[in-house]
């Protein structure tokens, strides 16, 4: 059995227990440092604190009597450096705000976040405990980060780890603790089942393809599928990538980890939804029976493709999945990928990339993402570039011509695989930290998906 949560939460309890934390807003430091004794005052004075971040505080005694953390509570990420600052025992936090005790719930959480699975020393987490008074707010940002800690783990875990039968063990292993469903199409089944794309772009692996499908929810409810690339490694197949930008490719399969993370928020919160995920699983890998840049594949559609770039393979996995997704019809599909370098050129590697054949839909997800602090950015499906795609022998090509606006493009060549009634939203994520940033260790992040699921909250929840 896979366990779907190798790293574990931070100790976070729905308590009153434990050394007091005061939370504030830096504009309100200067009067809660007014209705302090004089010892305290004294100690902040003498310690240089001037009401930005975390103070611990001593009694007369020398002892630890409180803590406080003046911060930017509007910033969803105010309490992203909580974990790593705090000193080891039992702290319970304090404000007379409930939305800034989710906030500093969610951020103790994710920022706690170690990814020591492959540490053979060093595993030992810090013994910090977290008191907050309200189960919901404590039941809500576990889950929460949770599924983000599913998608980092994801992401993180090196490819010899985690191939398609990984991604799978994982789907099956999510589809099991809510009672969902999930099948594969595994290995030669995918060309009598009719996805040869994956098929194809797999082919040069030992691990074989995988088409992963999991279902969920009332099938009286409104039909939801989200679609994520699992490219396990991607070395760039024959037109093989330099190994600087091969260094990382591990994370080829984040758009697969952020569908499962999502799934298990939407899952979590039993949204009314009928859920599908999806998850073309491949390695694109380097072998004599590997597909060539020429090949001409027919795709599950019948749209031929020709290949251009063995590289552009997200895009040609992809486009089996979004051809099936349409046949049941769905209310929404949502795609997650790791698409294209294109995309951090555009808008830097910490802002996801969205497409949407719907502007509804985009705006409701944009400004979602801005009230939770899981900002995205809208990028056009801007049809004259589909001539870009044009191929000499086949109906397209899998890579344009030039490689300016090549987001779009690649978005471009998805959409052709997408019935016109549908609504469409696809994300181009980075789905790595490159910095530290507070809540954000460097490595495998989750992008775009809180911003999804607070807008599937606000459409589908009575
Ligand atoms: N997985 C990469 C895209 C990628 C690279 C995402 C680095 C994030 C960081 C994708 O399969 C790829 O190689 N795309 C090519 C497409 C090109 C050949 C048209 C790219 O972006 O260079
Ligand atoms: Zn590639
Ligand atoms: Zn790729």
């Amino acid at each position: 059995m896979t366990n779907l949560h190798p790293t574990k939460l931070p100790v976070l309890n729905a308590s009153a227990n434990g050394t007091p934390l005061f939370v504030v807003h830096k504009k309100n430091y200067p009067s809660w440092l007014e209705e302090q004794n004089s010892f305290t005052k004294n100690w902040i004075k003498s310690t240089g604190y001037k009401g930005d971040g975390l103070v611990v505080i001593p009694n007369a005694n020398g002892e630890l009597d409180k803590a406080l953390l003046s911060t930017d509570t509007d910033d969803q990420f105010c309490a992203g450096e909580l974990y790593n600052l705090l000193p080891e025992g039992e702290f319970n936090a304090l404000s007379d705000s409930k939305s800034v005790l989710e906030k500093v719930a969610f951020g103790f959480l994710l920022g706690g976040y170690q990814f020591s699975k492959f540490k053979s020393k060093d595993k030992t987490s810090k013994a910090v405990t977290l008191n907050i008074d309200d189960a919901d707010v404590v039941s809500v940002a576990k889950t929460y980060a949770q599924s983000v800690f599913i998608t980092r783990d994801l992401i993180n875990t090196p490819a010899d780890s985690m191939m398609p039968e990984h991604l799978a063990a994982t789907s099956n292993a999510l589809a099991t603790e809510y009672g969902g469903a999930c099948r594969q199409i595994v290995g030669e089944d995918l060309l009598d089942e009719n996805y040869p794309t994956i098929y194809t772009v797999g082919r040069a692996s030992s691990h074989p393809s995988q088409l992963i499908d999991l279902h969920w929810g009332s099938v009286n409810n409104p039909k939801v599928t989200l679609i994520g690339k699992g490219v396990c490694f991607d070395s760039g197949g024959l037109d093989i990538k330099p190994s600087s930008a091969m260094r990382f490719m591990k994370k080829d399969m984040g758009g697969a980890a952020h569908v499962l993370g999502l799934a298990n928020l939407i899952m979590a919160a039993k949204l009314p939804i009928h859920l599908r995920v999806m998850v073309p699983a491949v390695e694109n890998a380097v072998s004599g029976n590997a597909f060539r840049p020429g090949d001409v594949i027919t795709t599950r559609k019948g749209i031929t493709v020709e290949i251009d770039n063995t590289d552009a393979e997200g895009r040609l996995v992809l486009c089996d999945a979004l051809a099936e997704a349409n046949n049941d019809q769905p209310e929404l599909i949502i795609d997650f990928a790791t698409l294209t370098g294109a995309c951090r050129v555009a808008l830097g590697t910490e802002l996801p990339g969205m497409f949407s054949t719907s502007s509804n839909v985009a705006n409701g997800i944009k400004e979602a993402g801005e009230n939770c602090g899981d900002p995205v950015w809208e990028l056009p499906l801007h049809k004259p570039y589909k001539a870009l795609l044009n191929s000499e022998v086949a109906d397209i090509t899998n890579c344009a011509t030039s490689p300016f606006g090549g987001a779009i493009t690649a978005a471009l060549f998805l959409q052709e695989f997408v019935d016109e009634n549908i609504d469409w939203v696809h994300f181009d994520v980075m789905a790595w930290n490159n910095r530290k940033l507070p809540g954000r260790p460097t490595g495998g992040e989750a992008m775009g998906i809180r911003a999804v699921f607070e807008y599937l909250k606000a459409r589908f929840q009575p």
